[in-house]
């Protein structure tokens, strides 16, 4: 069956990453992790692919990475097949922490110098290489040091670094949850890495489980739940889908805030809080205020607040308990 972009020639020069219903499925009896998955990302851009634990965002990346096969469904990443071309997929990407295979015992600059020879380079070119590498990732002071003694966010520099080490540098980046366990000042540094390599024109699919770093990185965002794509779109565009604004209600009694809560997308029963999706207006704050509470009695105090990625996540992936 031909993928749907060699019925259309144009789409594998504007996508580093096509994929087309994918499904796959785990153990006996089989339990489907991705169940019709559709993403595209554009060249030269920053996707994030958002879920939360077994949502099946690995597996995603390592279909994608050519490390395992979709039971059904076509993927196709830098304009190749990932079943039928993979050597072209593989020498078209990098994936943090898999290609890699840092070794521990050696220093960062060995490391580098020894993936620099394998892609092919004199002993010369991996040394420059190497340097350029260690410079460019802020690792020149620990160079000489063994891997075993670096940090979380120097590890993660030091894989990135050498899934660049050939040249041409690959065009797509894989980075399956890059910053996860990382305190904030490493993760801040590697946000600047992978802005340096969308700079660069590098195309850049990563995983990741906080909003934050998806708001703050990608061009577009993708959130994954139960193994589709419940919405995508820039942080904007996912924000405007939920009103633009949340206003949190604290109401006087149990009864009022069962009776409402069908209606709210945020629920905290513990504060007898509900937020409900408003476009932030005074008139529309008015109005709900004197629909829900027309004697004045039922709410407490309010509080106004712009939809976070959080909201959004909340109201378009899970089912919102109807009451408590
Ligand atoms: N090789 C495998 N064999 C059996 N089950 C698997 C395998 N790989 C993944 N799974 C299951 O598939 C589901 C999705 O896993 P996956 O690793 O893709 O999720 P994830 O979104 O990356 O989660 P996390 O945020 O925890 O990394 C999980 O329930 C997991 O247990
Ligand atoms: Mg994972």
């Amino acid at each position: 069956m031909p993928s749907p972009s060699a019925q259309n020639p144009s789409a594998g020069d504007r996508y580093a990453i096509e994929a087309y219903g994918l499904t796959k499925s785990y153990g006996k009896p089989p339990a489907r992790v991705l169940d019709g998955l559709d993403l595209r990302v554009e060249r030269g851009s920053v996707f994030a692919l958002l879920g939360p634990n077994g949502a099946g965002k690995t597996t995603c990346v390592r279909i994608l990475a050519t490390l395992t096969t979709a039971d059904s469904g076509t993927a196709r990443v830098a304009g190749h097949d990932v079943v039928a071309e993979r050597s072209a997929v593989r020498r078209a990407i990098s994936l943090t922490g898999q290609f890699a295979a840092v070794d521990e015992t050696q220093t960062g600059e060995e490391n580098l110098r020894m993936m620099a020879r394998l892609t092919g380079l004199s002993r010369t070119a991996a040394r420059r290489r190497a340097q350029e590498l260690l410079e460019r990732f802020d690792l020149t002071g620990a160079a000489r040091r063994t891997v075993s003694t670096y940090s979380g966010g120097m590890r993660r520099r030091l894989d990135l670094a050498a899934g660049l080490t050939g040249s041409p540098e690959p065009g797509v980046f894989f980075l399956d949850e890059p910053t996860t366990g990382l305190d904030p000042r490493s993760r801040q540094e590697l946000w600047q890495v992978v802005r340096e390599l969308a700079g660069r024109g590098a195309s850049v699919l990563l995983t990741t489980q906080y909003l934050e770093e998806a708001d703050r990185l990608a061009d577009r965002i993708a959130l994954l739940d139960k193994g589709r794509i419940a919405a995508e779109g820039t942080a904007a565009d996912l924000k405007g889908r939920v009103a633009g604004h949340r206003l949190d209600l604290v109401l006087t009694s149990r009864e009022g805030y069962l009776r409402l809560a069908g209606r709210a997308v945020h629920h905290s029963p513990e504060t007898l809080t509900l937020g409900l999706p408003t476009d932030g207006s005074a008139a529309h704050v008015r109005a709900l205020l004197d629909e829900i509470d027309p004697a004045g009695t039922e709410i407490d105090r309010f509080t106004l607040h712009s939809a976070t990625l959080d909201d959004v996540f909340l109201a378009l992936t899970s089912e919102v308990p109807a009451h408590v």
